[in-house]
């Protein structure tokens, strides 16, 4: 007979946590008593679960500095697989960026955002979507499954809103759960782990995420104000083959640069001539500050050789998760076949968006937001300008939704970002959107996401805050 109950719970529940890795390898425990005191048990019942764990090499103490987990004991010859350990040496060597940046608001709620890429709150109520989900909510239709590819109305009018003569047919478009999905599936058809893939750098953080986490070999190319250098980008393709070169040529994240017309033309040629596909990611397009974009490679496109991804994210709100692919039907039928495995597309937001199309309510809604963007890239360019003074460094974008800022040498992006977040600021530090850290730092800054009085406000937070780190690394 027996043991302790409260003490038995005591030790279970810690054990539990330290073998499924809630407690990882190194964690601190709390001492005896402020754990007796959370937990409401007395010091003697902590005392003997932690004996316990201690006896079975589970825990150790240091002198002097508390008790720490220690590595799980080695297993014996014919052993289990220690799956769990494996996933926490992963976390380990591969932190997320996109999880940091998407939990920005989770974590500081009350943040001035100008870390997120996307339209501002102010602009939902505008946009008259909110009709559409509700009309679309009363449809039963949208409770069931669509198919694969996307609800077929909706792939009618994504066709018409693209009007590229190349893409005629519903057979050629596949809804995607957001563009992310969607070049996700691209990847996974197109290379394999291992295989070069050709970008821009530097360039979109979840493509490189994407990229690296599937095995790719990344070739970066730079990029200058007329987009990515084809001269660099030539000399690749001449002694390397690459699975598909990966481009944003309209309003790139981050650099807000466009591909000329002319380097456009040189790119498909290129490709053409080596058989290599372009997977054009053409988010931002319709998100232009003064003159509009230059016409898609996709549009340009007579071999078939461009691969083309959109989103709605941009135009409308992320939360919607809702973009497509437009490409060959062969390609897009087997693309349709991976999607099988996960069928991820609410059906319920493809009627909510077949419906604000049907209304011809996006054309309105991009014309009023790119007039309040302007306002607010302006806005936020009248805090920048007299920055130039501190050794910071931009080129207005003609669209897009960010300003791309180099800082002075030196200066520790890292430890600014996190000052400002605690200072009620995010901001995006450079070195996501890189495969390695530049010698010249930078920081990206988003100017949709805010409205006029919030870029205000958090503008005068930066400065100061620039202003002080610049007195400091004098
Ligand atoms: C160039 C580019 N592509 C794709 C995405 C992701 O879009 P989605 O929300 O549709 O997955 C982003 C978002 O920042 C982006 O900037």
């Amino acid at each position: 007979m027996g043991r302790n109950p409260i003490y038995t719970k005591v030790y279970n529940e810690l054990r539990y946590k330290i073998l499924s890795g809630d407690l990882p390898i190194g964690s601190l425990l709390p001492p005896e008593r402020k754990l007796a005191d959370q937990l409401g048990v007395s010091r003697n019942t902590v005392v003997r679960a932690y004996t316990e764990l201690e006896a079975e090499g589970l825990i150790a103490g240091k002198m002097g500095s508390g008790r720490y987990v220690e590595p799980l004991p080695p297993l014996p010859a014919f052993s289990r697989v220690d799956w769990r350990s494996q996933h926490y040496e992963y976390l380990h060597a591969s932190p997320s960026h996109m999880e940091e940046l998407l939990s920005v608001t989770d974590r500081y709620p009350d943040t001035i955002n100008f870390a997120h890429g996307d339209g501002g709150r102010h602009t939902i109520f505008e946009s008259g979507l909110m009709e559409h989900v509700k009309r679309a909510a009363e449809r039963s239709p949208s409770y069931f499954f669509t198919s694969v590819q996307g609800l077929p109305e909706l792939r009618e009018h994504l066709i018409k809103w693209m009007a590229f003569a190349q893409i005629s047919s519903p057979d050629q478009v596949c809804v995607t759960s957001g563009s992310q999905e969607g070049l996700y599936l691209i990847t996974t058809l197109l290379a394999r782990q291992g295989d070069c893939i050709v970008t821009e750098m530097p360039t979109y953080f979840g493509s490189l995420q994407l990229f690296q986490s599937l095995g790719m070999q990344i070739i970066p190319v730079p990029v200058d104000r007329d987009g990515m250098r084809i001269d660099v980008l030539e000399g690749i393709l001449a002694r390397s083959r690459p699975r598909f070169i990966y481009t944003v040529p309209t309003f790139h994240n981050p650099t807000g640069s466009t591909l000329s017309l002319v380097r456009r033309k040189q790119l498909l040629s290129i490709s053409e001539k080596y058989g290599i596909p372009i997977v054009e990611d053409d988010a931002y397009r319709h998100l232009h500050l003064d003159k509009e974009a230059p016409p898609a490679l996709k549009e340009l496109d007579l071999c078939g050789n461009v691969i083309y991804l959109n989103t709605f994210s941009k135009m409308l709100f992320p939360g919607l998760r809702i973009g497509w692919v437009a490409a060959s039907r062969p390609f897009i039928q087997r693309m349709a076949r991976l999607r099988e495995l996960t069928i991820s597309t609410s059906t319920l937001n493809q009627y909510a968006l077949a419906s604000f199309l049907h209304d011809g309510a996006l054309r309105p809604h991009l014309a009023r937001v790119t007039r309040q963007y302007a306002n607010q890239a302006e806005r936020m360019e009248s805090h920048l300008r007299p920055l130039r003074a501190l050794g910071l460094n931009y080129e207005k974008p003609d669209g897009g939704f960010y300003f791309w800022i180099s800082l002075p040498e030196g200066m520790k992006v890292r430890s600014l970002m996190q000052t400002c977040h605690e200072a009620g600021v995010s901001i995006t530090s450079g070195d996501m959107f890189l495969l390695r850290e530049a010698e010249q730092p930078f920081i990206r800054l988003c100017y949709t996401h805010e409205d006029i009085d919030q870029i205000d406000a958090g503008m005068s937070i930066l400065t100061r805050i620039l202003s002080s780190q610049k007195e400091v690394s004098r």
